[in-house]
């Protein structure tokens, strides 16, 4: 830099103090949500092989996990059903039951942690769907976007009946946050926020939860995810959830997307999201798992870059974890 020849940038990171002082950006418990998974008709919590240290939780041991996390200070906790597969159907009505595994887990979440989290519950068909799709497919098996839509309304007041302050429409269907805006504020929800996954590619990266929810989708979601390479899309995803009227926007995945997050940040009025997904984790995990690399440290090197990129919120399985370390 010779317009500033006195200049030594490593005088400001010669001790653990200056270094504190001037840290540009900050990685807080506060800043981490935690996604948990509950099934239905397990005894005992599963791990998931592809991605060690993750469950399928019973009702029971998720609610013991979930005060566990917000003991550790997360943010705010995101959670997924699992249903039996008996109880899967073409248009994912287990999702909607008042007593499917997702309502009945959020009833007893709300119960037992009241508003001392934000409880968040995704608001997608996938989980439920015998095709694997997240929505409801036409007669000629292509995913009908306002009969998806319709069901994401019932969905979302079905979760906000049982408890969750934040429903986050996750299927990418045209038109989602405002029929959920209107259904929500119709039955007497209009504080339940919405966190729209806004912007969702079209991911290898959801390898691993694909087998964390047992899905039995065959072929892909590139009719309403996402292609990778497109990042101006992205942003009118972005703005017209925001039309829409979407409280929070969410970018999906976190890695391999970051210059999306940063522009979202640049032109979001509201606080952007972004999604660590599973595939990250078990990269993450599983080289640390050798020893290729340290772990706990990667895992928060990459947990703080999503933060730089500009993301207010850190959706992550390491977030109770990471809680922990940053303590
Ligand atoms: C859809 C949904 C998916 C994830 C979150 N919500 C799966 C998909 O789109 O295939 C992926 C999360 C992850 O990989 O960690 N309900």
């Amino acid at each position: 830099m010779t317009a500033f020849p006195r200049q030594r940038p490593r005088r400001l990171r010669s001790t653990p103090a200056l270094r504190r002082l001037v840290a540009e950006t900050s990685l807080e418990p506060r800043h981490l949500v935690l996604p948990m998974f509950v099934a239905d008709g397990i005894t005992d919590a599963r791990p998931i092989p592809s991605m060690p240290g993750v469950f399928q939780h019973t009702r029971d041991s998720l609610r013991a996990a979930a005060a566990d996390a917000v003991t550790a200070g997360v943010g705010g906790l995101m959670l997924f059903g699992v249903p039996v597969e008996a109880d899967k159907d073409s248009t994912g009505a287990a999702g909607i039951d008042r007593d499917g595994i997702l309502n009945i887990a959020l009833r007893e979440l709300a119960a037992d942690l009241g508003d001392a989290t934000v409880l968040m519950a995704d608001t997608c068909l996938d989980e439920f769907t015998d095709h694997g799709h997240c929505g409801v497919l036409d007669d000629r098996g292509r995913v009908d976007n306002d009969a998806t839509v319709d069901r994401y309304v019932e969905l979302a007041v079905a979760q906000a009946d049982s408890g969750a302050h934040v429903v986050s429409p996750s299927g990418m269907m045209d038109g989602q946050v405002a029929a959920i805006r209107d259904g929500l504020d119709a039955a007497g929800h209009s504080d339940v926020v919405i966190l729209a996954y806004a912007a969702k590619f079209a991911s290898a990266f959801y390898g691993p939860f694909r087998d964390a929810v047992a899905s039995g989708l065959q072929g892909d979601r590139r009719s309403y995810q996402q292609e990778p390479g497109n990042a101006r899309e992205a942003l009118r995803e972005v703005a017209l959830d925001l039309a829409e009227g979407a409280d929070i926007v969410m970018v999906k995945p976190a890695m391999s997307y970051l210059d999306v997050i940063a522009a979202a940040a640049d032109l979001s009025p509201v606080p952007v999201a972004a999604y660590q997904v599973s595939g990250e984790y078990a990269m993450i995990a599983a080289a640390g798992a050798n020893g290729w690399i340290d772990g706990r440290a990667a895992a928060l090197e990459s947990l703080i870059g999503i933060r730089r990129a500009g993301a207010d919120i850190v959706l992550s399985y390491w977030a109770a974890d990471a809680a922990g370390w940053l303590a």
